[in-house]
């Protein structure tokens, strides 16, 4: 690993485009002194543009936060992958909790990851329990979520996928897992992952936890989690606190 990734996902923030200017200013101005860690915004669609800047080289890369599970023909109100690329998308997040709650299941995961490394994104793969049963029941729905969701996803293509823990319980709630339990689940998808894709995209693909991070438990999640980077939600539109996560993540050794 070169560089960590941290991936904002502003979920539906802001609500103006004035202030999605703003906030993606703050983040490319955090991220212009970073040594080893690479920065990714996904904004409200719409916003897209307007937060893609005209200079390159960007300190930033811009990403969406779904996509079509469909390359063409008709389907109203649907996003293609090819049009997020064409927008200047580079990154797009795929099977988010909030999405699969409203009934998005593993097969249509699946298409959408195919969807997004055929149009050339890098898909952002979440997967994460709801519960954490004593009984540990939690690992055989995890293992089953992330074998029928890279399901029919080409083994060539491991290499572009990011994968994100993300325990659906410490979503939008008080406090993160702790560090060390982070870890052994970070070991634990990249098992499941080695089911599907074998051992070496394995070792290689990138593993970001997400649920409740924010600039104060950042560094220890990434030392002591021992994960490649970082999905954080509320503190990614945050104008202090996610300069603040930023640099609290590019301070820890690589
Ligand atoms: P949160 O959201 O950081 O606000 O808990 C994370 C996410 O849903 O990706």
């Amino acid at each position: 690993m070169n560089k960590r990734l941290i991936v904002g996902n502003w979920k539906m923030n802001p609500l103006t485009l004035s202030d999605a200017k703003k906030i993606a200013r703050m983040a490319r101005r955090a991220a212009a002194s970073l040594l080893h860690t690479e920065v990714v915004i996904c904004p409200p669609l719409v916003f897209i543009p307007a937060c893609i800047s005209k200079i390159e080289p960007d300190t930033v890369s811009v990403g969406a936060q779904n996509i079509s599970a469909y390359e063409d023909s008709p389907h109203t109100g649907e996003i293609s992958g090819t049009i997020l690329h064409n927008l200047g998308a580079r990154y797009v997040i795929v099977g988010h909790s909030e999405v699969r709650a409203v009934g998005e299941s593993d097969e249509t995961v699946s298409k959408k990851i195919q969807m997004a490394l055929s149009a050339g994104l890098r898909p952002v793969v979440c997967v994460g329990e709801l519960v954490r049963d004593e009984g540990g029941a939690y690992m055989d729905t995890l293992r089953t979520q992330i074998r029928d969701s890279f399901a029919n996803v080409p083994k060539s293509q491991a290499r572009n996928i990011v994968l994100a823990y993300e325990p659906v319980w410490a979503i939008g709630a008080k406090e993160a897992m702790l560090p060390e339990q982070i870890y052994e689940m970070s070991l634990f998808v990249k098992k499941a992952f080695a089911d599907v894709f074998g051992h070496d995209p394995a070792m290689k693909v990138p593993v970001l936890y997400g649920g409740s991070v924010t600039y104060r438990n950042a560094a220890d999640i990434i030392s002591v989690g021992k994960v490649d980077g970082l999905l954080p939600g509320r503190e990614s539109v945050n104008m202090s606190g996610f300069p603040d996560l930023l640099h609290a993540v590019d301070s820890v050794p690589i």
